[in-house]
């Protein structure tokens, strides 16, 4: 019989609610999903209370000083803190976007929700498991094909050519558009995503690539490719404005014009 509800061991319970911090001026309140593989519990979701007067205005402070004061078991991704490396992506308040550019004062209500990144099996807490997305990533090849000799100092680009890359080059494969696409969520063990084709993209229009043939017939597969139903969630989602979406249309008309 088909089972329409979740396993028992999967569904989320009430966590615990931790010691709001000693002399406060100005509480905030988190509620953060926690999962330990290694403690056979259920996931949980845990509150806290954060002094924001003693603490930096974006999320990913609040993270940091609950790490820091209230509870080190708490893991979670940064690295960078200013938006570059992609790591502190999450879902906050109800969606996907990076810890460390997101303000504190940009949460809609009092409280401030937090869970992984959607549809990817968990390590531990906030953290996802990406193996799938940089293997993905790999399988695209992102790095500069030639068959020409190598020039003495460089392969030049007009500059014309390199605005082309612009929109493109940017992403950081924070992973915010493909898991917040429906066709990654249901179909994401063999279609690429948005955020792989977007950076296929950034190849296939490089002026200096000379694989574009060989990089379209990796694409020229009905899951890979063409699973994007143009539902424009990973534009909307994308933390640095990109729009995969538009790179995915851009890859399909490529596909068509190299039929004609
Ligand atoms: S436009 Fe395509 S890639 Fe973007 S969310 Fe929709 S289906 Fe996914
Ligand atoms: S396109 Fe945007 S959301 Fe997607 S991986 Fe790149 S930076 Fe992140
Ligand atoms: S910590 Fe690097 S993008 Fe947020």
């Amino acid at each position: 019989m088909v089972q329409l509800t979740l396993p028992r061991n999967s569904t989320v319970t009430e966590g615990k609610v931790w010691d709001k911090p000693e002399g406060a001026t100005n509480l905030r309140e988190y509620r953060i999903y926690r999962w330990n593989p290694d403690d056979g519990r259920n996931p949980r979701v845990d509150t806290y209370f954060i002094d924001a007067d003693d603490c930096g205005p974006m999320v990913l402070d609040g993270l940091i000083y609950i790490k820091d004061k209230v509870d080190p078991t708490l893991t979670f991704r940064r690295s960078c803190r200013e938006g570059i490396c992609g790591s502190c992506a999450m879902n906050i308040d109800g969606t996907n976007t990076l810890a460390c550019t997101k303000g504190m004062d940009e949460i809609a209500g009092d409280v401030v929700k937090i869970y992984p990144l959607p549809h990817m099996a968990v390590v531990k807490d906030l953290v996802p498991d990406l193996t799938r997305f940089y293997a993905q990533h790999r399988s695209i090849e992102p790095w500069l094909k030639t068959v020409s000799p190598a020039p003495e100092k460089e392969w030049l680009q007009s500059h014309d050519d390199r605005v082309k890359l612009d929109g493109l080059y940017e992403c950081i494969l924070c992973a915010c558009c493909s898991t917040s696409c429906p066709s990654y969520w249901w179909n994401g063990d063999r279609y690429l995503g948005p955020a792989i084709l977007l950076q296929a993209y950034r190849w296939l229009i490089d002026s200096r690539d000379e694989a574009t043939g060989e990089r379209l017939d990796n694409l020229e597969d009905p899951f890979r490719l063409y699973r994007c139903h143009t539902i424009m969630n990973c534009s909307e989602a994308c933390p640095k404005g990109l729009n995969p979406a538009k790179a995915i249309a851009e890859i399909k008309k490529m596909m068509v014009e190299r039929r004609v």
